[in-house]
């Protein structure tokens, strides 16, 4: 059976490495580039499922997926931008999120831990920077559990406390989580995987839980869908020679150059017509490209777009967006009903 790629957005407190994690996976270096090092928008990323093939190497077996890929959703940790948060994580199948072992639960850590509960989106946690760990020997790109088995006793002990000070922290706010390689039925338990952003460790382990987390619980849910496009608007630019645009977050359904759409506004959602579909490369983020965008006629859920539309006029980031027939389509009320809801 055909089955799309899932959205997993990255989640967590400011500078605990979600930009850092998505550069590591593409090969980019996009945190480097963002004003005061801080994320102030929401990203996507379309990983194929080629490049995590490539990233596992030897610990992914014999084992075959049927999932595509992974559309990374990247949101900002800093506290004011709680409502992207919740945006991210909303339109979330999976999601990582990402804990600095050496901090600790964090303030917008567990609001995270909120909006994930709220949307009912199934998390793993990675405890990022394990190379801060005094004396920690790193090997680039390593899986985690080889990693560990390199550390001095004393390092390994250090890494230990940290990692079951997190865990009870986290059992404190009602989420139960284990190493993942410690783990039996998971559905009982939450995975937690050592990583490090900066030179790669753990991120294979991560990948392949991800894509099997995906596989196991949630094929019935990521069934592709043909109807029509729906999905989240997640910035409103006027671009030089495209006129109006709006990045977003295709989530389900199908999208058509010359299809009209309804996009949610502060007042009647607005009705207007896609003039161009502009698609960033795999492993490119939406944000930041490094290439140039494809223009496509047709585009499946789910995917990161840039579409030109005639027409944007009050349309706000968050705002939904749908494919309707015309502008008398009964589905433009639901339209209504989704952009009240905060
Ligand atoms: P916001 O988007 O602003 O919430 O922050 P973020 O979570 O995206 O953090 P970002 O990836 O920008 O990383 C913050 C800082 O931590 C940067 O200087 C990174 O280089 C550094 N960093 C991230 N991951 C690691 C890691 O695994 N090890 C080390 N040593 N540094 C890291
Ligand atoms: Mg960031």
């Amino acid at each position: 059976m055909a089955i799309r790629q899932p959205v997993v957005s990255v989640l967590g407190h400011v500078d605990h490495g979600k930009t850092k994690l998505l550069d590591r996976i593409r090969g980019t270096a996009v945190g480097d580039r963002e004003a005061g090092a801080i994320t102030q928008h929401i990203g996507a990323t379309e990983v194929p499922i080629g490049r995590i093939y490539e990233m596992c190497g030897s610990i992914i077996g014999s084992k075959k997926f049927t999932v595509p890929g992974l559309l990374f959703i990247d949101t900002p940790g800093h506290q004011a931008f709680t409502s992207l948060r919740a945006r991210g994580g909303s339109l979330a199948d999976l999601a990582v999120l990402v804990i600095d072992i050496r901090e600790g639960l964090m303030p917008q850590t567990i609001e995270s831990i909120h909006i994930l509960r709220q949307y009912k989106t199934p998390f793993v946690i990675a405890l990022n920077k394990v190379d801060t760990i005094e004396g920690w020997n790193s090997t680039a790109d390593r899986p985690f559990v080889l990693s560990e088995k390199d550390q001095q006793a004393h390092t390994k002990e250090v890494f230990e406390q940290h990692m079951y000070e997190i865990i009870s922290q986290l059992s404190g706010n009602g989420v139960f989580a284990d190493r993942y390689d410690r783990i039996d039925d998971f559905t009982k338990a939450v995975a937690l995987i050592p990583i490090s952003a900066k030179t790669g460790e753990g991120v294979p382990d991560l990948m392949l839980m991800l894509i099997g987390l995906a596989q196991r619980f949630l094929e019935t849910r990521l069934t592709k869908e043909e109807g029509p496009g729906k999905g989240t608007v997640l910035e409103v630019k006027e671009v030089k020679g495209l006129g109006q645009t709006l990045d977003m977050i295709l989530y389900s359904g199908t999208l058509k150059t010359g299809a009209t759409v309804a996009i949610g506004t502060r007042g009647a959602p607005l009705v207007t017509r896609i003039k161009a579909i502009l698609k960033p490369k795999p492993l490119d983020e939406i944000r930041d490209p490094r290439d140039r965008f494809d223009n496509v006629k047709e585009l499946h859920a789910a995917a990161g777009v840039k579409i030109a539309v005639q027409d944007a006029t009050g349309v706000i980031a968050g705002a939904p967006i749908r494919v309707v027939k015309n502008a008398k389509d009964p589905s433009i009320q639901e339209i209504t009903e989704e952009t009240s809801i905060k």
